[in-house]
């Protein structure tokens, strides 16, 4: 019998993706399909279990080690850090951080201290401090495209797909800040005591990508 591994998979799109990664690694994914309400889905076979969780508890649940494995995107890596390893770059759920604003306005004109809306204030923090420029940052949850039609700021730190999300309200990239796909993360005593069983899952991952 296989060791058993919890996985902690992002609800949602990268969820998507993985089950069809999952499809093509051969394993039988029909819990996955079927899920109904569920949050635990067990994959019998490989001895794993899948939990489903919000991005930023799957990063929680990796930390604890209560789940060896996570996928989870770059973006909510970057703003929450943590102590884990990111072993491998998926390459789905491609997208990028960008600082947007109002079509037609230079962002960086003036001299006053610009304010920024983000659901990503430690990455925002971080691009404006490599700049060593001074800004405001106030968070928002979601729709952050709101912040500088509403005049609450001048700019946002958000995540860009299709840039159509910009686009519909007037609004474009300013600057690139950094590219964004989903990540298998690792717990750190995961890592040493079921090594065999994470660089096989990882192997397999990645000859299916
Ligand atoms: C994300 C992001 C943008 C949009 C970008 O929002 O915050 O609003 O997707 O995608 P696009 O470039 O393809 O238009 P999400 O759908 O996660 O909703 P939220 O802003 O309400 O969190």
């Amino acid at each position: 019998m296989k060791k058993k591994v919890l996985i902690a998979l992002t609800k949602g799109r990268l969820e998507k993706d993985t089950t069809v990664l999952f499809k093509k690694m051969g394993f039988d994914i029909s819990q996955l399909e079927n899920k109904g309400r569920k949050l635990i889905l067990s994959i019998p076979s490989q001895n794993i279990d899948v939990v489903l969780a919000k991005a930023a508890d799957v990063i929680t649940y990796v930390e604890h080690g209560v789940c060896d494995m996570g996928i989870v995107g770059k973006d909510t890596i970057s703003e929450m850090g943590g102590s884990f390893f990111e072993i491998s770059d998926l390459g789905f759920g491609r997208c990028h951080f960008a600082l947007a604003g109002k079509k037609g306005i230079d962002f960086y004109k003036g001299y006053g201290v610009k304010t920024i809306a983000t659901k990503y204030p430690n990455v925002a923090r971080s691009f404006f401090q490599s700049k060593k420029m001074d800004v405001e940052i106030i968070k928002i949850e979601g729709s952050v495209e709101l912040a500088p039609l509403l005049s609450l700021s001048q700019g946002i730190v958000d995540i860009v797909e299709t840039g159509t999300t910009l686009n519909e309200n007037g609004l474009e990239v300013k600057e690139f800040i950094s590219d964004i796909s989903a990540r298998l993360i690792v717990n750190t005593a995961s890592m040493k005591l079921k090594q065999e069983r994470i660089s096989e899952i990882k192997q397999l991952m990645e000859a299916n990508l």
